[in-house]
């Protein structure tokens, strides 16, 4: 099978296409025939060697994918052989064929592509983590999303007004008219200066811009507000890793103080699905959730790009140039 490969840390060059031998499925594992595999800015930063959970190069990442089921292993329930659905991987999803347990598969609603069911495991368990589990968001709060014409950002946006949140959301601006449409209320260009003067304070705020954007983030959540941490997107500056770049935004990452948010009210909450994914040994505590509201329409993901295996590096630039509105994938 063919197979994505980060070769050598670096640019969107070092990605290349190699065959691979197809994967064997044990007892509790489905093998799953790949239509479409999600890219997410954590691939990007492993291909530039800023993302330390990564595989070492040179290894295939990706953590999701949307195809049909192509085996069974033995004891697996609720599932049939030439069954549309996504599934989370752990690394490895840049394949024509990946193995993953049963339970991190789902059936794919027959309304959405394969390309939109690549961008449901990450995305939309990362908001739905920040919002609702942890975020704990509620009718009427207000709520402030970065980066919000990106993957999870229009997730976000999403479940935000299904929730009915009053949005904002920061974006470039370009994609304000687009971000509206998904139903943010307020776009706010962050790359203009000043552009947190004058906001009302906000009930929870979902930040991976990281870096300083952590204190402003902080500053602007009133008493009662939730800061949700899950990236740090500012660690990028270009298509390959720039240390000086990287090290000034990790030392310009705010140190938060416990007695200071006690007295304030505010918490911080950091996020990392890798974490929890690996810890719970499964992501379906924040995918199950998402089933009825798939169903329903309300959870409808944006396909941003699509781009075959062999133009892998074109999908890794879009993203970096930031020309997305929704999801990058990659198609066998
Ligand atoms: N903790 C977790 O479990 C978890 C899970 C998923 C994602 N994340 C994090 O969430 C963030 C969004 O991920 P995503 O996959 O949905 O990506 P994305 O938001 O679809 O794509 C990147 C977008 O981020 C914005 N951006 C801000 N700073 C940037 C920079 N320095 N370089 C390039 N783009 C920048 C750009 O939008 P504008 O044009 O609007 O600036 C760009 O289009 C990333 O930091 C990612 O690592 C964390």
């Amino acid at each position: 099978m063919h197979v994505v490969v980060i070769t050598k840390h670096g640019g969107p060059d070092v990605l290349r296409v190699e065959d691979r031998a197809d994967p064997s499925t044990g007892a509790g594992e489905v093998r799953i025939g790949v239509a479409a595999a999600g890219v997410n800015f954590a691939d990007m930063m492993a291909r530039m060697g800023l993302y330390p959970d990564a595989p070492k190069p040179p290894c295939v990442v990706g953590y999701e994918v949307a195809g049909t089921v192509l085996e069974l292993g033995s004891g697996v329930q609720g599932l049939e052989h030439g069954q549309r659905v996504v599934a989370g991987t752990q690394f490895d999803g840049y394949a024509e064929q990946v193995v993953v347990p049963a339970g991190d598969v789902m059936a794919l609603p027959d309304h959405l592509t394969f390309e939109q069911g690549a961008a449901l495991p990450v995305n939309y368990a990362t908001a739905w983590a920040g919002l609702i589990g942890y975020g704990n968001l509620q009718p009427g709060e207000r709520v402030l999303l970065h980066a919000a014409a990106g993957g999870v950002g229009i997730a976000a946006t999403q479940i935000a007004k299904h929730r009915e949140a009053e949005v904002y959301g920061t974006a470039s601006p370009s994609k304000h008219e687009a971000i509206r449409a998904q139903g943010v209320d307020h776009p706010i260009d962050y790359r203009s200066a000043g552009w947190e003067r004058e906001l009302p304070p906000f009930d929870l705020i979902m930040d991976a811009i990281g870096g300083p954007s952590f204190r402003t983030s902080y500053d602007l959540l009133r008493p009662g507000g939730r800061l949700v941490a899950f990236g740090a997107s500012s660690l990028v500056s270009g298509q390959r890793r720039n240390v000086l770049t990287a090290a000034r935004t990790v030392l310009r990452m705010p140190r938060f103080n416990l007695i200071r948010q006690m007295s304030q009210s505010k918490a911080v909450i950091g996020l990392n699905m890798l974490s929890l994914w690996k810890d719970r040994e499964t992501l379906e505590p924040w995918i199950t959730p998402l089933r009825g509201l798939m169903d329903e329409r309300v959870l409808e993901p944006v396909v941003a790009g699509a781009f075959p295996f062999d133009r892998a590096g074109e999908a890794h630039t879009m993203l970096q140039e930031r020309r997305n509105v929704g999801k990058v994938v990659l198609t066998p």
